[in-house]
């Protein structure tokens, strides 16, 4: 197997940045920062995987600084970190100074929960959750999300105002310099899964008839108008990397797009605006996007059309490892261990995508990264490593 996964060992330029290897620690939240501040315990958490050579750590998702960022979102949060503040970017540094001191590279992954924030939850309940058109979801997506945490949020609210926006985009930019003067590597932005970003991009929470709305296009000028503020917040060197779904925590069948065609639309106004890599978030690395497409492009998984219709370097992620994708393992109590490297290294060598994110495979073993380059035997995956920091 060392042979086999070899290519993804060797080092990548990301514009200013040379990380050692591909291999990448998906965002993973972990509810360990009481009262937003990340402290030693998620520091040594990092760094082990750092250790572990894993050439790039992705933080879990990090609260940018607005009001209602964060809260509860159905997936029992307490303890999440922000980015601003004296004693969070304290923390933060220190987790940058230790990933560093051996030798690691590390994005926060900038966060702002939207729609799927429970009113009334948070450091700020007084502040109205931020949704773009006052809507949570559809009534009866396929979701994982509690039905009393469903029922709460599909009561319809306010829409964001063209200051609320503002406000909200002012928000992202300060957090990316807080962690551009911190000393991270690059930006993460979650632009997945249901959150803020990607409700202005989906149609069924995005039904705004201003400029913020309208077809995929108009849809993306949020995304657009975030990237471009964190562009000149952080200047034209450090890296940013943009992660998208087609599926919602409110309906997990939702998509973005039906064809490469619309999937442009909705990434190439976002890769313009200064975007360095794409981060295709699906639960299975090894499926055909656009299943009805012909010939040898009709295999490219989500990241390998990212890469196509924006010329942008793109991640892969999803099962890398693991024979069960996220939510599938969560219902089964955990997920079996399985060689899918060759199916893996196949799409790789094809070009789909440049680097390979690791979610889970790397709560279980902070040593992932260096096994799988030494062909050694990984810690098997248990559920319990998604409840502790080790
Ligand atoms: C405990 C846990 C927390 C997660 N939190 C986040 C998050 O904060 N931001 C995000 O974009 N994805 C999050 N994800 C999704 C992962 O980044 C990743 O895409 C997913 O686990 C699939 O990769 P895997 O099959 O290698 O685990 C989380 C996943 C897990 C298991």
């Amino acid at each position: 197997m060392s042979n086999l996964v070899a290519p993804l060992f060797e080092p990548l330029q990301l514009g200013s940045l040379r990380l050692n290897n591909r291999i990448v620690m998906a965002p993973m939240t972990r509810n360990f920062s009481p009262g937003g501040v990340p402290g030693e315990d998620v520091a040594g958490y990092y760094s082990r995987r750092a250790l572990g050579e894993t050439g790039l750590i992705i933080t879990e998702g990090v609260g940018v600084d607005h009001p209602s960022a964060l809260g509860e979102a159905g997936i029992g949060e307490s303890d999440l970190p922000h980015l601003y503040g004296e004693a969070a970017l304290a923390g933060w540094r220190r987790v940058v100074e230790q990933v560093h001191a051996v030798g690691g590279r590390i994005f926060p992954q900038l966060w702002h929960q939207g729609v799927m924030r429970l009113q009334g939850t948070g450091p700020n309940p007084h502040i109205p959750s931020s949704r773009p058109s006052g809507i949570w979801g559809p009534p009866a997506g396929l979701t994982s999300s509690p039905a009393d945490y469903v029922a709460a949020q599909l009561v319809p609210t306010t829409a964001m105002s063209e200051e609320d926006i503002a406000d909200v985009i002012a928000g992202y930019a300060r957090s990316a310099a807080h962690a551009k003067a911190l000393g991270f590597d690059g930006i993460a932005i979650h632009g997945a899964h249901g959150y803020l970003i990607d409700t202005f991009l989906w149609c069924v929470t995005n039904a705004r008839t201003d400029a913020w709305g309208g077809d995929r296009k108009a849809r993306s000028r949020f995304a657009v108008e975030v990237v471009k503020a964190i562009r000149t917040a952080v200047g034209p060197e450090l890296p940013i990397l943009f992660r998208f779904s087609q599926w919602k925590q409110q309906d997990f069948k939702a998509r973005l797009a039906a064809t490469p065609e619309e999937l442009q639309d909705v990434l190439l106004p976002i890769a313009e605006a200064g975007v360095d890599v794409f981060d295709a978030s699906v639960r299975y690395f090894n499926r055909a996007e656009f299943a009805d497409i012909k010939g040898s492009d009709g295999e490219l998984n989500l990241a390998g059309w990212a890469k196509k219709v924006t010329g942008c370097m793109s991640m892969t992620v999803g099962g890398v490892g693991l024979e069960n994708g996220m939510y599938d393992s969560n219902k089964q109590g955990g997920a079996h261990s399985s060689n899918n490297f060759q199916l893996l290294m196949a799409r790789y060598e094809r070009g789909e995508f440049d680097l390979v994110g690791v979610g889970r495979s790397l709560l279980q073993d902070p040593n992932w990264a260096s096994k799988a380059r030494q062909g050694q035997v990984f810690e098997p995956f248990s559920n319990e490593s998604l409840s502790v920091l080790t």
